[in-house]
């Protein structure tokens, strides 16, 4: 028997592999304020889960293997398999938090488009954290794992407790927030990706040439839209549609502009309402219900604006475990 609170031998009488479903985000508002001085910016983000998932599935691999990662999905060139992948520092930050060594195979099944603006880095680091507390018997707190999270990067701590919630602080400080409904997506998703830090440093410097400075006394403190809450509460996507924002969006699409005429074409199919999806480059776009939505997809799949054109609903759940094997 082990002493209380220890952590169990990994493998011993735990299971023999763990596989946790987490979803994509979409930021109903990203109020950016100015850059602080430690690079971050203040924000006022709110978050919403998306019904995409990526599939995380940790096993025990040998001491003399170490720990390793392996992706399967589209795009999945894109994601590094060293150490530097957000999910083995995710394994490594739970392991040395526990005394325990981080020898376990990672693996993700993509569907988050890769680099998208969907958070799906975080919700690969946020998903493997979740497996190895489980395969480990660790038994980390809620409250511990969110600051293990917050540590891993701004978006990881949402993907850990998905719904909906206001991000202040860089992202990372969670306010859950009460959704009133079921919101129709369609996410139409760039053949490449955009790297995050480039689009901020693309909004500073629109906010240089703009004359107003980018600093934090020069850009006002980011905060909430009480309309947008209250539309999120009611559930209603004509009141959201008329209060989304974000302000990431003139970076992405200065970066990248031909996201213009993607968002310009679900406009027309009918979207309620059209934007970048976080740091882009994915577009999101918001329907009025399911058949809307799915007319929406046709039509950005016709005019050969994306690479794929998938539709999901919101709020979901956060991190979640759905397989476990002994
Ligand atoms: O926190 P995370 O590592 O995901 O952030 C990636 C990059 O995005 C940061 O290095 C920074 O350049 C930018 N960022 C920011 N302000 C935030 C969140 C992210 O400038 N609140």
């Amino acid at each position: 028997d082990r002493l209380p609170g220890s952590p169990a031998l990994p493998g011993a009488d735990g299971p023999t592999s763990v596989t946790v479903r987490v979803p994509a985000k979409v930021n109903v508002q990203l109020a950016v304020g100015g850059r602080r001085p430690d690079g971050f910016h203040g924000l006022a983000n709110v978050f919403l889960a998306v019904g995409l998932y990526d599939e995380i599935t940790v096993t025990p691999a040998g001491p003399t293997e170490g720990p390793r990662v392996t992706c399967s999905g589209h795009d999945t060139h894109h994601v590094p398999l060293d150490r530097s992948n957000l999910a083995l520092r995710a394994v490594d930050a739970l392991a040395l938090r526990h005394g325990i060594s981080p020898d376990v195979h990672v693996h993700i099944d993509k569907d988050i488009p890769v680099a998208g603006g969907m958070a799906g880095g975080s919700a690969d680091a946020a998903g493997a954290l979740l497996a190895c507390d489980a395969l480990w018997g660790t038994r980390t707190p809620r409250e511990e794992l969110l600051e293990i999270c917050a540590e891993l990067g701004s978006d990881v701590p949402f993907s850990l407790t998905g719904g909906a919630a206001l991000g202040q602080g860089r992202g990372e400080v969670l306010t859950p927030l009460e959704v009133g409904g079921t919101f129709h997506w369609v996410f139409a998703v760039a053949d490449g990706g955009l790297s995050t830090p480039a689009v901020y440093r693309e909004c500073d410097r629109l906010r240089e040439r703009r004359g107003t400075g980018s600093g934090v006394g020069d850009v006002p403190e980011p905060e909430a839209s009480p309309a947008l809450l209250a539309a999120l509460r009611a559930g209603d996507p004509r009141l959201l549609a008329a209060n989304l924002s974000n302000d990431l969006q003139p970076a992405a699409l200065s970066l990248l502009p031909s996201l213009d005429e993607t968002l310009a074409v679900g406009r027309e199919a009918g979207a309620l309402a059209a934007l970048v999806s976080g740091s882009g480059p994915t577009c999101a776009f918001l329907a009025e219900d399911a058949v809307s939505a799915s007319d929406i997809a046709v039509a950005l799949r016709d005019a050969d604006v994306c690479r794929a054109a998938r539709t999901a609903t919101s709020p979901a759940p956060g991190a979640t475990v759905v397989r476990a094997k002994l």
